[in-house]
């Protein structure tokens, strides 16, 4: 959609692991719009606070605030990705103590206002898709097409630990990785609940390849939208 006319706003949300950055990121470049991963906020957030204050028991909501004007969204290629303080923060959010501390800093509700608020004003200058949790529910009720993707822990986990050490991860890294994401999405419960409209697809026993041609087939029936890879 172009021009004054309200922008398309795809949200994709599931459970941690659940493989949503990364279908986003490839639906956004089927459809040719822009990926907007509002979890990467919360993490850069967590990690401009951990560096200033490494002790996360004393946090309080005011406090991590505080450190949002360090963290901006930056445009690479289909996608943004957060800055710290002006530089790219690259993988040091996907660090197992930014995983750790994350679900606290997204309980707070003056962070999540901060979030929402960033992925809106994107969202107002392009069409996007957008992924995380609660963006078919809090963040865009309106948008056409809800997608929320769920599979196995254990599968998760497995997916998970392929992208972060690859190679096959052992069954015993596997049992481990699976703790630490149940443990994640108990926390993380609250704004993780799919839209009453929202299309559940359990990825469990489907290729990356074939859940997002399901997901850009339905953004297609939503919108009628030409697959920009297809010649067009
Ligand atoms: O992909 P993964 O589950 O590892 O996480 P993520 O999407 O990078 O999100 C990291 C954390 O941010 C989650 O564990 C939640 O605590 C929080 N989050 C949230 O509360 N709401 C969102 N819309 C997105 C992320």
């Amino acid at each position: 959609m172009s021009g004054a006319a309200q922008r398309l706003v795809i949200a994709i949300d599931g459970p941690a692991a659940s493989g949503k950055s990364s279908t986003a990121q490839w639906v956004a470049e089927r459809l040719g719009i822009r990926h907007v991963d509002s979890g990467a906020l919360y993490r850069a957030l967590t990690a401009a606070a951990l560096a200033a204050a490494p002790d996360e028991t004393d946090w309080t909501d005011a406090g991590v605030l505080a450190h949002a004007p360090r963290v901006t969204l930056a445009p690479v290629g289909r996608s943004f990705a957060p800055l710290i303080d002006g530089q790219p923060a690259g993988d040091r959010i996907r660090s197992a103590e930014v995983t750790r501390v994350v679900s606290l800093v997204a309980r707070m509700p003056g962070v999540r206002a901060w979030v929402n608020d960033r992925v809106r004003g994107a969202a107002r200058d392009h069409d996007v898709v957008v992924d995380g949790r609660d963006m078919g529910t809090a963040v865009f009720p309106e948008a056409p097409l809800k997608v929320f993707l769920v599979a196995d822990p254990w599968e998760r986990a497995r997916r998970r630990l392929v992208q972060r050490l690859e190679r096959a991860p052992t069954d015993n890294e596997v049992a481990e990785e699976t703790d630490r994401l149940v443990q994640r999405d108990a926390k993380d419960a609250t704004q993780t609940v799919p839209a009453r409209d929202a299309v559940v697809v359990d990825t469990t026993y489907i290729t990356q390849e074939e859940q997002v041609e399901r997901i850009v087939a339905l953004a297609r029936a939503v919108t009628h939208r030409e697959d920009a890879t297809s010649g067009g």
